[in-house]
Parts: structure tokens; C-alpha cells; sequence
């Protein structure tokens, strides 16, 4: 019997003595103000209904309940508050139970930690993810998960925002039952009729007690604050949530309860929830690309990777990760052997810090097959193309790939810079022919750039996607032009922190600057861990079409003339001694900067750091702006991804669009037409940038528009 047909979202069903409770709201039962009302309805009705002796809430779909809506963060408060509701659930005088298969997530477990039982199915994904949304568990979860789990276990959920399986769950007391089938109802049911059957009386965590000593917690709240500070990197909430665990131990659960909704509030206030919020969802949106929508992916059970270097073999291993075969090609058997080499390099790495073992490896490298001639590549569905940064190198290695692959295989390229549509056009099937931009060390960078040439079909481009997803990468869809997105954004901030090096600041403030601003490495930090040559190879090639009228800082070719490629030869910006990995400052370069200016005719000026991170962020956004203008980027937000997921953004700032945003895109363009009076061909804003402060808009009004 359903009691309240018209309810959507929750619906309540008498099943027996027991009241059936489901969530049902797609796609994951995030906890929207309707589901909150549908919850807390429900629980008036179970205690107002002297038939109800019991009730089991579970989530219908794949889910139990995914978390508090995130759509809903920002905007004013909708009633009912979800601690609300969790307490009164809690408060209900009837045994109440969750059962739980697929996402219990923040706010989804909290609802589950308000009941009084809980049993999971495998597959269940029990945690509190909100420090990776800014925030902290705001209906009760830092106040329940330690009576019920104890501290330590508590902080380690929480701090981590990692999700825990349904045995470990078990095991750490999270939930009370492991159900042995995947039928989550009759599972569910099965235990509350046991529960009723037993007399199991209404049991609330916040009565619970902790498991260990009060002094073993307050020291495992120590120690997790001394921790936190030296790793949280300049964000902001983690700390606070070892304030309020601190709580759970020291004060009455009500006490704990406040100060938890004080400090969720002033999370959800800050910037950095706007940023990590922005980047959850536009993590998603990249996927949404027009040919992922319109077309099917073709087949990808064999994949060929032409070249064993840098790249080709850290795309060989991400290959070999996600349990696809791989067949390498290389010119002679012992760059093959190099090829082999390098990808062994990396298990055995994962062998001598516990990571694998040799027979798993071994098991591994049964899908590694390698051969110098391109016929071992007839069966390849999808071929990745990772040779010297040569046209017509490469275009060598198409001709081949032309002649013996099969019709339908996707052939890709690896290029950084050249112009995808010419290699296409070389060959008798350009509509085969994409680019795959990965990113070093390839096994472990996320970002993929999926580069879309004019003569592309849009099943390769899917079929693109397909592979990103098998490889867990975050593809992002880019148009050809010289560096496409992040390459191309990269060098114009690259070249804003060169000129304001030779104006004056050194490359260590400017690197100490932009790790202040919270990337893991500044510019000058990131050529001396790539190989100084690398970019001084582009910059001569580029030499001769470079525009004589534009800026051109020489202090890094001084640096490559002597043979100072940075970490791979003990100096660079940085002098590296003994194989060190973390540079010191070098006087010589110093005094090397200072004979560079002296010789363009710069007197020397000081910089803030606050003046650093303005020019260095203006010369992003707007390089970001013109990607998105002439469309080589689909939206903003892919801008924003590009540079988290390849580049070291940091991921609470959103991106740069977003912080544009954020700042406010006036007061980007005035920075903008303030620098440009001392280089007016650089700092040429773009069209775009001036065209939304004109009409009041900003960058996240074109997010839709993919
Ligand atoms: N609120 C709103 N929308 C959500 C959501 C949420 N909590 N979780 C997921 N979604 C949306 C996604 O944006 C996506 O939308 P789209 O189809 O329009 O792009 C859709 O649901 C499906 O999501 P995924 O593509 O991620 O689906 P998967 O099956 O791969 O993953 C999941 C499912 C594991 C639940 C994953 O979505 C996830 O991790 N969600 C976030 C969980 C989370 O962080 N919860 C905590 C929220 S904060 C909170 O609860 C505060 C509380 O303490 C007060
Ligand atoms: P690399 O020099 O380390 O490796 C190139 C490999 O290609 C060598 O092993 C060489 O023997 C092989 N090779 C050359 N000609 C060949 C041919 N005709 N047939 C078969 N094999 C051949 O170079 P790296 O760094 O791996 O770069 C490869 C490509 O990836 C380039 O296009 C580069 O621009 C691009 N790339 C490089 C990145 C990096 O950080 N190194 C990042 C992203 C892309």
C-alpha cells in the first residue's frame, strides 16, 4: 500500500509493520529540499502511525544517497536544514534502519549515521567527501562518526575524504551488517524484521561512546592538527574540521553539533567552496563534448603506440594500467630495448616501494608486445603516435601507419605543437587522424587534450573520450592551433614571468610568489624539472617567424648556452647539488640575470608578490579568453580544466576563468590596460575579455554553451 502517491521523490510504502522509505530522486539521490521534506515527512508519519514499528530507508537506482545538493551551495538556504532532519531522525522513537548500496556520501551518510542500524551491500561506498568540496560535514558527521568509529578512525574519513567499501565499513563500525546478496530491499528488510523480531530497542550515535581512551583521542586530534597544518596547503577547511572533531570529543553532542553548523557556515562562505564546487562540476562538464553526444565510440580492444621515448612508454604503461594490450614500435631494436626499458623502469619503481609484486608485473607485461616493423600494428584498433617533434618525421610514420592499418583504426598523435590538420591531410584517411595530447610523466598526468582537426569524424573524436575513460584520464577537448590549449596558454604567462624577470624580480620571488598562490611549483621551477633544452629547441625552431617587434627575454637561452638544462644536469634557474631534487638559489644566475638587463637597457625595479600574481594571473586569463574566443577551447571551464588537471592550478581556485570571475573581470581588464602601457603588444586584451565587461557578464555566462 503507498501512502502518499502524489510524494515523487520519497516515497513511503507500509510493508508489514515496517515503513518502507525510498529516496528516489536521479540521478544519485543527492538530498535536494524536496527529498529533506520527503524525509522528515516521512519520520513524522512512521512516529504518528501506530502501525509502524520500524523503518528501512534505502535509496532506489544505483545509489543510496550521493551527499547534500551541491546545485544548492551558494543560493539561500531552503527549508528544511538537513541537521534538522538528521536529528529528527534520530529522535524517532522507532527503530530506524538504512540500508545501503552504491554512494552514501557526506550528507547521504549522515542520514545514515542518524539512523539507529545500518547494513551495506558490496559495492556500497561509504565517506565524507566534503573536504574536497571546501567544506565539512555539516548534519552531524564530525559529531557522529566518532562515537561511533572513535577519533582517530573519524579524522582519517574525514581529513581524506576517501570512500570506504562495505567491509571496511564493517570492520571500522561504520555500519552494523554486511549483507551477503546484492538485493539491497530484501536485504534490508530481512534485518529489520530480525531487528523487531530481537526487540532491538532505538540505539542513537549520539548516545554512543567512543571506542578508546579520552586521552588517546585528544592526542590523535594533536597530532591530526600538526599534520594538517604542514600538509593542508593553504586550504581552508581541513583544519576546521579538527576543531570540530576536537568537539565531538570534549563537549555535549549539542555543543559539538553548533559549532559544527558555525564552522560549515563559514566554509560554505568561502572562496575556496566556489572554486572546489566549480571544479567538480566542470570535471564532469568536459565529458560532454558535441561528439560524445552525437556518435559511438568505435572499438578499443588493441592499442599500438609508435615511439618508446619519454612519452610513448609512459603511454604504453597508462595503457597497460587500464588492462588493455599495447604493441610499441620503435626504428631499431635498441631504441625498442630503451622503449622496454623505460616502462620496466617504471613497475620495478612500484615493486621496491611495496607497491606491486613481480608477479603482478610479470602479468602486466604478457599485454607489452614490441616490434621494429609496423606490420606487428595490423590489428591495432587505435594507434597513439609518440615520435621526435618532427613534421615530417611524423608524417613519415602516418604514411606507414596508412599502409598497413586496418580500415577504422583511430590514428593519433602525441604532438605538442604541429599543425594536426597537415599530417591528416598527408595521408589517404584523414578522418581517422586526431590528435592525443598527454601529459609527462603520461602514466600519471590526468589531463588529456583530445585535439579535433577539421577532417575529423565524430566517432573518432568519442572514441577519443572512450579511450580518456578507460585510461581514468580527464580529457578535454581542444582545437588545433600552435599549443592548443594549455601550451598555448602557458607560453604567454611563461613569457609575462621572463619579462618581469628581467624588469626586476628574481625567478625565485616569482616562483615563491606562485607557490603562494598555491601551485606546487613556479614557472621557473617547472623548466628546470622539464629540461630547459626542450623549450630552447622550440624557441629556435620558432625563431625565424617570431615577431621582431615582440619582447624576446634572452636569460634562459644564457642558461642553455652553458649547458644548464636544470635538473637533469645539476643546474638550471636553480643550482641542484648532488643529484638533489630541490633547487637552491644560484648567484650566477644572478649575476647572469643582472648582465641581461644591463644589456637590454633595464634599470632594475622591485616587484610585490601581490604585483607578481597580477601580471602573471592577467597574462593567463586572457590567453585563456582568446583560446575560448577563437574556440580552440569549447567553454571557459574547459580553460579552468586544462590548467588543474595539466598544469598545477590550484583545484580551490577553480581554474582561472573561474577566478577571473571571482576577482572580477573589470578589474582584470583595468590590470590589463594598465600593463599594456609599458608593452602594448603583449598585453593586447581580448576581444572577448572586453566584450564581456561591456555587457556585464562573465566568464561562467558561456558555460552552458558546449
Ligand atoms: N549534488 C548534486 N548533483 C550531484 C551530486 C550531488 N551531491 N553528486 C553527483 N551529482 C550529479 C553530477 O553532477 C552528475 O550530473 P550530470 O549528469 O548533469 O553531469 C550526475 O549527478 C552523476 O554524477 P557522476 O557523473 O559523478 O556519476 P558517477 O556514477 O560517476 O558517481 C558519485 C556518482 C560517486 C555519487 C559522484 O557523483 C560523487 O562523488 N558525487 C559527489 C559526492 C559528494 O561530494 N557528496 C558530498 C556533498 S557535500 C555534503 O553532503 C554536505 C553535507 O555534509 C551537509
Ligand atoms: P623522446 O625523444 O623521448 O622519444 C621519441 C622516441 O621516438 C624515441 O625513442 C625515438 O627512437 C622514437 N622514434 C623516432 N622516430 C621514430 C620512427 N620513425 N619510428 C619509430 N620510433 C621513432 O621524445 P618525447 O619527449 O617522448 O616526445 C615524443 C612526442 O611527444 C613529441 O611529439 C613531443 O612533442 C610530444 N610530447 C612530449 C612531452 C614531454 O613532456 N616530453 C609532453 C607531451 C607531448
Amino acid at each position: 500500500m503507498t501512502l502518499n502517491p502524489s510524494a515523487d521523490v520519497v516515497t513511503r510504502e507500509l510493508r508489514g509493520k515496517v515503513l518502507l522509505v525510498t529516496i528516489d530522486h536521479a540521478p544519485v539521490n543527492a538530498l535536494s529540499a524536496d527529498v529533506r521534506r520527503g524525509l522528515l515527512a516521512a519520520v513524522e508519519a512512521a512516529d504518528a502511525d501506530s502501525a509502524v514499528q520500524a523503518v528501512l530507508i534505502v535509496g532506489a537506482g544505483r545509489n543510496f544517497i550521493a551527499g547534500a545538493d551541491i546545485r544548492e551551495f551558494g543560493k539561500p538556504p531552503l527549508p528544511p536544514a538537513l541537521p534538522d532532519v538528521c536529528n529528527r531522525i534520530e529522535a524517532c522513537t522507532k527503530p530506524v534502519v538504512a540500508a545501503i548500496h552504491g554512494a552514501a556520501l557526506g550528507g547521504g551518510l549522515e542520514v545514515a549515521l542518524a539512523a539507529h542500524y545500518r547494513i551495506a551491500v558490496e559495492g556500497a561506498k561509504l565517506g565524507l567527501p566534503e573536504v574536497q568540496l571546501g567544506l565539512l560535514p555539516g548534519a552531524g558527521g564530525t559529531q557522529r562518526t566518532p562515537r561511533l568509529i572513535g577519533a582517530q578512525a573519524a579524522l582519517d574519513l574525514i581529513l581524506s575524504g576517501r570512500h570506504a567499501s562495505a567491509k571496511e565499513a564493517l570492520a571500522l563500525g561504520l555500519i552494523d551488517r554486511l549483507g551477503s546478496s546484492g538485493d539491497i530491499l530484501a536485504e534490508g528488510l530481512a534485518y529489520v524484521h530480525e531487528l523487531l523480531a530481537a526487540h532491538a530497542p532505538v540505539r542513537r550515535t549520539r548516545d554512543a561512546v567512543a571506542p578508546g581512551d579520552r586521552a588517546a583521542s585528544l592526542a590523535a586530534v594533536t597530532a591530526a592538527r600538526a599534520e594538517t597544518a604542514k600538509k593542508s596547503r593553504g586550504l581552508f577547511s581541513p583544519l576546521k574540521i579538527v576543531d570540530a572533531v576536537e568537539a565531538a570529543i570534549e563537549q555535549p553532542f549539542d555543543e559539538g553539533l553548533r559549532l559544527e553548523r558555525k564552522l560549515f557556515l563559514e566554509c560554505l562562505d568561502s572562496p575556496q567552496r566556489a572554486g572546489l564546487i566549480h571544479a567538480f562540476f566542470a570535471e564532469r562538464e568536459v565529458l560532454k563534448a558535441p561528439e560524445t553526444r552525437d556518435a559511438k565510440p568505435r572499438a578499443l580492444n588493441a592499442i599500438g603506440v609508435v615511439g618508446g621515448g619519454t612519452m610513448g612508454a609512459g603511454i604504453a604503461v597508462a595503457v597497460l594500467d587500464a588492462g588493455l594490450p599495447v604493441t610499441m614500435i620503435e626504428r631499431d631494436d635498441a631504441s625498442l630495448a630503451r622503449g622496454l626499458a623505460h616502462i620496466e623502469k617504471v613497475y620495478d619503481g612500484l615493486i621496491a616501494r611495496g607497491r606491486m609484486s613481480a608477479e603482478k608485473k610479470a602479468a602486466v607485461m604478457t599485454r607489452w608486445n614490441g616490434s621494429t616493423s609496423y606490420d606487428a600494428l595490423t590489428d591495432a584498433d587505435l594507434v597513439i603516435e609518440a615520435v621526435f617533434e618532427d613534421l615530417a618525421v611524423k608524417q613519415a610514420v602516418f604514411a606507414e601507419l596508412d599502409r598497413v592499418c586496418k580500415a577504422g583504426a583511430v590514428l593519433a598523435t602525441n604532438t605538442s605543437y604541429l599543425d594536426i590538420d597537415a599530417i591528416a591531410a598527408s595521408i589517404s584517411r584523414p578522418a581517422d587522424v586526431i590528435g592525443l595530447h598527454f601529459f609527462s610523466p603520461a602514466n600519471i598526468m590526468k589531463l588529456l587534450e583530445v585535439v579535433v582537426p577539421k577532417r575529423v569524424s565524430a566517432d573518432v573524436v568519442a572514441t577519443a573520450f572512450e579511450l580518456a575513460k578507460k585510461l581514468r584520464k580527464t580529457p578535454v577537448r581542444a582545437g588545433v592551433c600552435d599549443g592548443f590549449i594549455g601550451n598555448r596558454v602557458l607560453a604567454v604567462y611563461r613569457a609575462a614571468a621572463d619579462a618581469m624577470m628581467e624588469d626586476g624580480a628574481s625567478p625565485y620571488q616569482i616562483d615563491a610568489a606562485v607557490r603562494a598562490f598555491g601551485f606546487p611549483m613556479g614557472p621557473f621551477q617547472v623548466v628546470d624539472l622539464a629540461g630547459g633544452d626542450i623549450g630552447w629547441a622550440a624557441r629556435k625552431r620558432r625563431a625565424a617567424t617570431r615577431n621582431p617587434a615582440a619582447r624576446y627575454v634572452q636569460i634562459a637561452d644564457r642558461l642553455c648556452e652553458r649547458g644548464w638544462f636544470g635538473q637533469k644536469t645539476g643546474r638550471g634557474f636553480y643550482l641542484y647539488p648532488e643529484g638533489s631534487r630541490s633547487g637552491t638559489p644560484d648567484p650566477e644566475v644572478e649575476a647572469i640575470i643582472d648582465a641581461e638587463r644591463a644589456r637590454a637597457g633595464i634599470t632594475p625595479r622591485s616587484f610585490t608578490d601581490d604585483e607578481i600574481i597580477r601580471r602573471y594571473m592577467a597574462a593567463m586569463i586572457n590567453e585563456g579568453a582568446n583560446v575560448v574566443h577563437e574556440r580552440i577551447a569549447l567553454r571557459p571551464l574547459d580553460v579552468d580544466v586544462t590548467l588543474l588537471y595539466g598544469y598545477g592550478f590550484p583545484r580551490y581556485r577553480g581554474g582561472p576563468m573561474k577566478y577571473a570571475d571571482m576577482v572580477g573581470l573589470p578589474k582584470i581588464l583595468a590590470d590589463i590596460r594598465e600593463f599594456a602601457k609599458e608593452d602594448p603588444l603583449f598585453w593586447k586584451a581580448s576581444p572577448l575579455l572586453v566584450e564581456l565587461v561591456e555587457r556585464g557578464a562573465d566568464f561562467a555566462s558561456l558555460n552552458q554553451t558546449a
